[in-house]
């Protein structure tokens, strides 16, 4: 009843590169990218795929999922930082276009890895007072297309894919929410925007034609991802195990009573040490980026999808969302599964 997740999808693409294929280039090795970041291996989008091929290939399989027509689908967010397009027309655009969904808004949501969280939290907001319509909210990332290839401390953690959730609610408008025993918090540190940063921007002038004295665009520069990898790491630590503890207290139970924790999966070592600040067993928390590595918006959507379709995740468990990401950004969602 309520408001709830009624599918999922995921998509990665073929194409996997493994940390040996990468050290083949760069001077690195498997043992070192495991031991410190628990990744194997990474899917890479091949030369026909983008965010919004993947990002509807993951939607296409949710709506299937939910067994919904794409008519019914009213609003369409992809959460992403590496759109098709910088910045417009917006990915969530195209994969309305590709889907068929003519009566869906569409439009794109960046808080960089906590992008999926703050996208469900939108959504969750139409379908309350829409209900009659359905949502669709979508991870979905090709982080290898903006790395620096040559700097080993950070184009190791990344991988591409999408996963994808159709969100409907039964309850007239408004009320869903007033019922609700989820709960969701969003956060944001300026203060570390520095920490994960890419170029391209428009906040400098452009330089001015020395002989009409009007603006003039030179050619844009290629900009990769910069990483202070240790900041992060420190910050991810402290602010995941805070999210899921002042959610817990929010609904006034204990990070004991969860069943599953859904984290970004950005690297095993933060996760564990999560697990271990929070004194849960590191089983409670679903680990998939030995095989997908970092998808940024798309790791949180594609692990649920995982767990879903394997058998993991069930009706009735008691879950936490939580991730963190450039910004700095973090966002959490308690939730009784499927029910937001
Ligand atoms: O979605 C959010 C995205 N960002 C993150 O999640 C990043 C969070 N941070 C991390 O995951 C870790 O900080 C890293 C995996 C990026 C780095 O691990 P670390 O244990 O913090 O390594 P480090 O940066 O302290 O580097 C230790 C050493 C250095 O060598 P020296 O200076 O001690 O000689 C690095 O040059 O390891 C070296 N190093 C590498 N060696 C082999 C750094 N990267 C590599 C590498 N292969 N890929």
């Amino acid at each position: 009843m309520g408001i709830r997740i009624i599918g999922t999808g995921s998509y990665l693409p073929p194409k996997v590169v493994t940390n040996e294929d990468i050290a083949k280039s760069l001077e690195t090795s498997d043992e070192w990218i495991y031991s410190h970041t628990g990744i194997h291996s990474r899917h890479v989008a091949g030369a026909d795929e983008s965010t919004a091929t993947m990002g509807a290939k993951a939607a296409q399989a949710a709506m299937d999922a939910a067994g919904v027509k794409p008519e019914e689908i009213g609003l369409i967010v992809v959460a992403t930082s590496t759109p098709d397009y910088n910045p417009f027309p917006s990915t969530a655009c195209l994969i309305q276009g590709a889907l068929g969904c003519a009566n869906a808004g569409a439009f794109d949501l960046q808080a960089a890895c906590s992008g999926f969280i703050y996208a469900l939290e939108q959504a969750r907001g139409f379908v309350n007072f829409y209900p009659d319509k359905k949502a669709i909210v979508i991870g979905a990332e090709t982080l290898t297309r903006i790395l620096d290839w040559t700097d080993r401390g950070s184009c190791i953690l990344f991988g591409d894919g999408a996963g994808a959730v159709v969100l409907a609610n039964d309850e007239p408008p408004g009320v869903a929410s007033l019922k609700t025993k989820a709960h969701t918090l969003l956060g944001a540190d300026g203060k570390g925007a520095g920490f994960i940063t890419r170029e391209g921007g428009c906040r400098e002038p452009l330089p001015l034609d020395p002989v009409t004295g009007i603006p003039w665009r030179p050619i844009p520069k290629l900009h990769s991802l910069t990483l202070q990898g240790h900041d992060v790491f420190a910050f991810a630590v402290r602010t995941l195990s805070k999210v899921c503890r002042d959610l817990c207290a929010k609904l006034q139970t204990t990070p004991e009573e969860l069943d599953r924790v859904f984290a970004h999966q950005a690297n095993a070592r933060i996760i564990e040490a999560t697990a271990r600040r929070m004194k849960l067993p590191l089983e409670k928390f679903f680990l998939n980026l030995e095989t997908t590595a970092n998808t940024s918006a798309a790791s949180i959507p594609i692990s649920l999808d995982q767990a879903v379709r394997s058998g993991e995740l069930t009706e009735g468990l008691k879950i936490v969302m939580v991730g963190f990401g450039a910004g700095l950004t973090y966002a959490g969602t308690y939730c009784t599964w499927p029910n937001l």
